[in-house]
């Protein structure tokens, strides 16, 4: 009698793509807007190797390099290409072994365009990912900022949590940049292996995906780790203090190049502020440390102020909030406190959509919170021009409605400054 196993193993063969086939295909900006890393896995040797060109008919051969790693027994292959000096407002294609993708460059004057931002998405109750691949692929936003807690978790199951996260986002990701950044989720207990394997971001900072910096016409985008700071105990604080003197370098140059980047946008996981029942995270000692420091560590806020950050997304919560500008528990409200800000505006968009719920609002908003909602979802931001931002909070539990939306703008040349913060109110 034959074996049922050696059907079975007859049938994988034939209807498998095969153990070395490229999977979990996706971009990111690397130095520029023009630059695009491709990034893909096997579980196989392979070459790192794709063709491309603005015709599938017509394309070219690049190598790129394969970082071979290893968590809990597994093997995985992280392949990356690097395309440069790519033409903008091209049509591109790309092909993986016999796997064909497509996605379109960014326009050379490059005064607007829209992104999508969130953080704290899953595999299970991922409530916002048909919607984000869906209009991803339409073209109602160019790129995907991720601010941390992806998959939930990238390592679990031996990693294949990631795995099967990264395919299921594949259609978009393969199609627009997605730009990620560590959450606490990403500690995988082996110093963040997944996180810096799986990605490849601008290696304009850490050059491990921890913190970076890129221009993307009008906005100078910075991300950071704010799990330094969380993992201190266990990762030691030689990197608060790397990214900290990287920080103050970075943002000191982008301040001189105002005129021809005149916003500063910044992303992290954690929050500076929000209001919610548990309120570690927004004001007590979790909080205080990442903002003002402790223990010799050097917070961050004080950075944000004194080089009149614009805008700042963060994650961690699961709701969604926007804040009047604040600096220091000092905010400013009122109908024009959004044109020329006095200080960073925050915005707390972590309602992707996570295995975990129970998030509860305290009874009362802190007074820097404009609007909040639980409703699950993402944010959109749309960068108008050199002085107008909007902002948009799609929510998934009303069919995509907008349920909050502001316009941040200021004049040419304005920067926040301590003259500028006398009429705030200070919290304490
Ligand atoms: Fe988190």
């Amino acid at each position: 009698m034959k074996s049922p196993f050696l059907f079975i193993s007859v049938l994988f063969t034939f209807t498998s793509p095969g153990f070395c086939a490229p999977e979990q295909v996706h971009l990111a900006f690397y130095t520029g807007p023009w630059d695009i890393s491709v990034s893909w896995i096997t579980f196989d040797t392979a070459e790192p190797v794709l063709s491309y060109g603005t015709s599938s008919s017509s394309m070219q051969n690049v190598t790129g390099t394969t970082n071979t790693w290893v968590f809990e027994g597994i093997t995985r292959h992280s392949h990356a290409v690097i395309l440069k000096n790519l033409e903008p407002s091209n049509q591109y294609y790309y092909k993986i072994e016999n796997r064909l993708f497509n996605f379109r460059t960014l326009p050379a004057n490059l005064n607007s365009y829209k992104v999508c931002v969130f953080g704290d998405l899953g595999v299970y109750n991922g409530r916002s990912t048909q919607s984000i691949i869906k209009n991803g692929i339409a073209g109602k936003f160019d790129f995907i900022v991720h601010i941390g807690d992806l998959a939930y978790d990238l390592h679990t199951n031996h990693g294949k949590l990631g795995d099967q996260y990264m395919n299921l986002l594949e259609p978009v990701i393969s199609k627009i940049p997605y730009m990620v950044i560590a959450g606490n989720h990403e500690n995988d207990n082996a110093n963040f292996t997944n996180f810096k394997n799986r990605f490849v971001m601008p290696p304009t900072g850490s050059d491990d995906n921890q913190f970076y910096s890129i221009d993307i016409g009008p906005v100078h985008w910075v991300g950071l780790s704010t799990e330094y700071y969380g993992f201190e105990a266990q990762y030691g604080n030689s990197s608060i203090f790397t990214q900290y003197n990287w920080l103050t370098k970075n943002l000191k140059e982008a301040n001189e190049n105002r005129a021809q980047v005149p916003w500063i946008a910044l992303f992290q996981h954690r929050p500076f502020y929000c209001s919610v029942e548990l309120a570690a995270d927004c004001t007590l000692y979790e909080n205080v440390i990442l903002r003002h420091g402790a223990l010799g560590l050097p917070g961050l806020e004080a950075e944000y102020i004194k080089n009149s950050v614009d805008i700042g997304f963060a994650g961690h919560i699961h709701a969604y909030e926007r804040m009047w500008p604040v600096a220091d528990l000092k905010y400013y409200k009122g109908p024009n406190a959004y044109h020329n800000p006095v200080a960073p505006v925050y915005f707390l968009t972590g309602s992707a959509g996570c295995h975990s719920s129970g998030m509860k609002f305290s009874p009362l908003p802190m007074p820097w919170s404009a609007h909040r909602s639980d409703d699950y979802g993402y944010t959109v931001m749309t960068v108008a021009n050199q002085t107008h931002i909007h902002f948009e909070q799609i929510s998934i539990d009303k069919n995509e409605a907008v349920i909050d939306e502001v316009w941040v703008s200021k004049d040419v040349g304005h920067r926040h400054s301590e003259e500028m913060r006398i009429d705030g109110e200070k919290f304490y």
